[in-house]
């Protein structure tokens, strides 16, 4: 076994911190995430279920977040971003407000295509699929009937 204090043994490999580091979820993937979270919060919004909104918005600042510290690059963006685009989502979810949602929402999508450009992914151009999803209950009292039944 390597004795160099930098080197990680698991079951089946020993493994540098660089190589560690190598294998964090890059761009893409927390994109991929992102993506996916801020479809669901649409929805969620639509669906009346303002906290389920907040939570997938919540989801989006806490990827992002973790993004800033594997690619310190767009650190500066993403916090422009959160407080300009993510807040105001928050405070829509807060207020119950569905017009002012809507609003922030496709505001957030149109700065985050524009950083999409910024950055030479012009190509990538995010769209609100028409479809909602289809795993999670969207109405306003969601939940209400599991903690119905635990009392
Ligand atoms: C709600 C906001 C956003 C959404 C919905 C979104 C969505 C996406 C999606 C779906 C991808 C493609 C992921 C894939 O490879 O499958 C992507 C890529 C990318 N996004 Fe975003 N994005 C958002 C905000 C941002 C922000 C704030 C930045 C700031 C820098 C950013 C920078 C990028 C970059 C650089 C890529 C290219 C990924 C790579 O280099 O591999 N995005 N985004």
């Amino acid at each position: 076994m390597s004795t160099d204090p930098k080197r990680v043994k698991t079951s089946d490999a020993e493994l540098s911190l660089e190589q560690i580091a190598e294998l964090l979820p890059g761009t893409g993937e927390i994109m991929q995430s992102v993506g996916n979270a801020w479809w669901k919060c649409a929805y969620a919004a639509r669906g009346g279920n303002f906290d389920l909104a907040a939570y997938f918005a919540r989801r989006v600042r806490s990827l992002q977040h973790k993004l800033a510290i594997v690619r310190p690059k767009y650190a500066e963006d993403l916090a422009s971003f959160e407080r300009d685009h993510i807040a105001p989502v928050l405070s829509a979810c807060d207020a119950g407000d569905l017009g002012a949602f809507e609003r922030a929402h496709a505001r957030a999508v149109d700065a985050a295509n524009e950083l999409h450009v910024k950055w030479g992914k012009a190509y990538i151009r995010w769209t609100l699929p028409e479809e909602a999803p289809t795993d999670l209950d969207l109405r306003p009292d969601a939940g209400q009937d599991a903690r119905r039944s635990k009392r």
